[in-house]
């Protein structure tokens, strides 16, 4: 029995529809992260629940993850039908943690927007006090406090 999930789409409805151009969807395809069928001439055509699997890599992506990481969530799911619920909800473990993860990372980012980032520019009276004579370099590159770490201990003033 045929379901909508079967009907086979042109490149460049599941272009439109899915949010990204077509040479992504090439792309996509040459990593096996979607499959697509071709016609007696040649053309490439995709199954509707393809729009499925590419929401799920431009989202996956948003979320930071890379190709290949998504290539190995999506492994074993068949490319021929839409995926079921248990098989989503399976997938949906690895989102949730990530999700969790970005959330705090932005809660963080929000509340410190205004202050020191543990950067080196040592340009706002505060960084004295966050990150005195860029102490903070010691830990690596970049926006030190925006990466996690604690500010400076300010072993002068004790
Ligand atoms: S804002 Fe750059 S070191 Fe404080």
């Amino acid at each position: 029995m045929n379901t909508r999930d079967d009907e086979l789409l042109l490149i460049g409805a599941i272009a439109q529809r899915g949010g990204v151009n077509a040479s992504a969807l090439r792309y996509y395809e040459s990593l096996g992260l979607i499959e697509s069928v071709r016609t007696t001439a040649g053309h490439r055509r995709y199954r509707r629940s393809t729009l499925r699997r590419v929401a799920y890599i431009v989202f996956a992506q948003r979320l930071g993850f890379q190709l290949e990481e998504i290539a190995a969530q999506l492994n074993g799911l068949s490319k021929h039908h839409a995926p079921k619920g248990d098989e989503w909800s399976s997938l949906s473990q690895i989102w949730i943690k990530r999700v969790d993860e970005r959330i705090q990372e932005l809660v963080h980012l929000r509340n410190s927007l205004d202050n020191c980032i543990g950067c080196g520019c040592l340009s706002m009276k505060v960084c004295k006090v966050f990150n005195r004579e860029d102490r903070l370099a010691e830990k690596g590159a970049g926006p030190r406090l925006w990466l996690g770490d604690t500010p400076t201990a300010d072993e002068d003033s004790q």
